[in-house]
């Protein structure tokens, strides 16, 4: 284990697991339509390439980056640091995100992807910490509930470190600077 990290909280074994039941459910759901992934870098690029190998049904990928605006998480706004590729016009987009918590970025995401006329679109995130919401967003698909905790591993950082690890873990307090 990582010397900074006191404790696992997903094992690599809990995580293949909770990804393949969500493509499952994903292969139903989408059999017969146009599904396009859509992933937001870089947190979410872990779950989105091991996602993407439990779907079996066609399926298009694209991303995209955002980045919040420093000191004004409130509003929610966000820039984007790289746009889609794909025009959304008939494609069933399926938002591929790696923890939802006040919802305020993937509040701003939908909105400005619903109105370039998709044929569908929902949210599929990996985490779900429902304590922190604070938009009007719910996940259509949530790999887990996760308590509001602090957390990184497999895509998720802290200070942009830590999100090679192949599990889930919390810092030991001292990491965060407290
Ligand atoms: P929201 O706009 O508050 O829902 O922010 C979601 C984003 O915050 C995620 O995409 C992550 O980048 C980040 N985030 C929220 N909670 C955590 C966490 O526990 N660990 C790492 N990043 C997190
Ligand atoms: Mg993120």
């Amino acid at each position: 284990m990582h010397k900074d990290i006191e404790r696992v909280l997903y094992s690599p074994d809990q995580l293949r697991q909770t990804v393949h039941a969500l493509g499952e459910r994903i292969n139903a759901d989408y059999t017969g339509r146009s599904l396009l992934l859509v992933s937001i870098l870089k947190g979410a690029v872990v779950f989105m390439t091991d996602l993407m190998r439990e779907i079996s049904i066609p399926c298009q990928i694209d991303f995209m980056a955002v980045s919040s605006y420093e000191g004004t998480r409130s509003t929610g706004e966000v820039r984007i640091v790289k746009d889609l590729e794909s025009s959304l016009e008939g494609f069933d987009v399926l938002i591929v995100e790696d923890i939802l918590d006040s919802g305020r970025t993937l509040n701003y995401i939908t909105n400005l992807l619903r109105s370039r006329n998709p044929a569908s679109i929902r949210i599929c995130t990996l985490f779900d910490k429902p304590e922190g919401r604070v938009a009007p967003i719910h996940a259509d698909y949530v790999g887990m509930q996760v308590p509001n905790e602090f957390i990184v591993g497999y895509g998720l950082d802290y200070n942009e470190k830590y999100r090679n690890l192949p599990y889930i873990g919390v810092l030991k307090p001292e990491i965060y600077g407290v």
